[in-house]
């Protein structure tokens, strides 16, 4: 039994899996160069670790319907086709949990970024547009008391709005395929429709999984409803945003700014309008990237291979 990781992982989770006796064929480089040859690797192997958001859409599974599992180096799995691996009754693994703190550190560090104009206040620095003090001059805006709002209140979702409601005292509301109980006890987190959480959200932060359905579901018509002074982060996946949309609410002044860890598509290229923006703070999709998320998802995912290999349940399966 032999596993395929497509991109170097954490050594942590390579010693696990070497000292369960599982063999890998690690990809130290950028990624296997072309689809034929990564779909050919795959052929050879018995499983799939998956680094990166590889499209392993139906044609890959029709081409590798031998695996007896994938485990994903990632908490969302939109990647992946699930029914296709469901016909085919191959498990798919990801890493929940674990890098929550992180990411939604990343939606807070932005949150901040933006409200503080923190990039755009660099580069004048770096453009020897210092100048002298002006009282009138980069005001941002303070967000004491204001009203966050949650699109996909799950675990990552959870940890942003902790965070703000310490921070800042700002209240919560949120939209969610399901009520989130816990978060409606501990941080009197208010359940409401979309349309409401645009048009009442200071802040509105995206956390949630990424389905076709909420494809740039944030567009023209939602930003359109969102306040003046709203911010808009997304740590989740770029698809949820249109960004010629997003350009245009920047430009009117139809919302404040916007903190993206995700783009549309991604990688963005340098000359993206988006990044000439002083109202848009953006980082190239960082939110797990501390040494301790890191590790921790590198341990999922080899705890999931494990299990696969000692015929078990994978502990963190996604398509039961
Ligand atoms: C995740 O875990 O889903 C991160 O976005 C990395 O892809």
């Amino acid at each position: 039994m032999k596993v395929f990781i497509n991109k170097n992982i954490p050594e942590v989770g390579i010693k696990l899996l070497q000292d369960k006796g599982i063999s890998s064929t690690i990809n130290p480089t950028e990624n296997v160069s072309s689809r034929e040859k990564f779909i050919k690797i795959c052929q050879e192997h018995d499983a799939l670790l998956n680094v990166g958001t590889n499209n392993l859409d139906e044609d890959f599974f029709q081409q590798c319907p031998h695996l007896k599992g994938i485990a994903l180096f990632s908490v969302g799995f939109d990647s992946v086709h699930i029914p296709s691996a469901n016909s085919r009754k191959i498990p798919v693994g990801n890493t929940p949990d674990v890098l929550s703190r992180a990411t939604s550190d990343v939606a807070f560090l932005l949150m901040q970024s933006v409200a503080r104009k923190s990039f755009f206040n660099h580069k004048r620095i770096l453009n020897d547009d210092w100048g002298s003090f002006d009282p009138l001059a980069n005001l941002g805006q303070e967000l004491y008391g204001k009203t966050l709002g949650i699109f996909g209140l799950g675990r990552i979702g959870f940890e942003m709005a902790k965070k703000c409601k310490a921070a800042f005292g700002m209240n919560i509301i949120y939209h969610n395929r399901s009520h989130n109980e816990t978060a409606e006890k501990e941080l009197d987190a208010k359940y409401v429709d979309f349309e409401t959480l645009l048009s009442q959200s200071d802040v509105l932060s995206v956390h949630s999984n990424y389905t076709e359905e909420n494809n740039e579901i944030f567009n023209k018509n939602a930003f359109a409803k969102m306040k003046s002074n709203a911010i808009f982060i997304n740590t989740a996946r770029g698809k949820f945003q249109n960004e010629k949309d997003l350009f245009e609410a920047l430009t009117n002044n139809i919302i404040w700014g916007a903190g993206l860890d995700v783009t549309n598509p991604e990688p963005m290229k340098s000359d993206n309008p988006l990044l000439s923006l002083p109202n848009c703070c953006i980082l190239p999709h960082i939110g797990s990237a501390t040494y301790e998320a890191r590790n921790a998802m590198a341990i999922c995912a080899a705890q999931n291979i494990i299990a696969l290999f000692e015929d078990k349940k994978m502990p963190f399966c996604v398509n039961e």
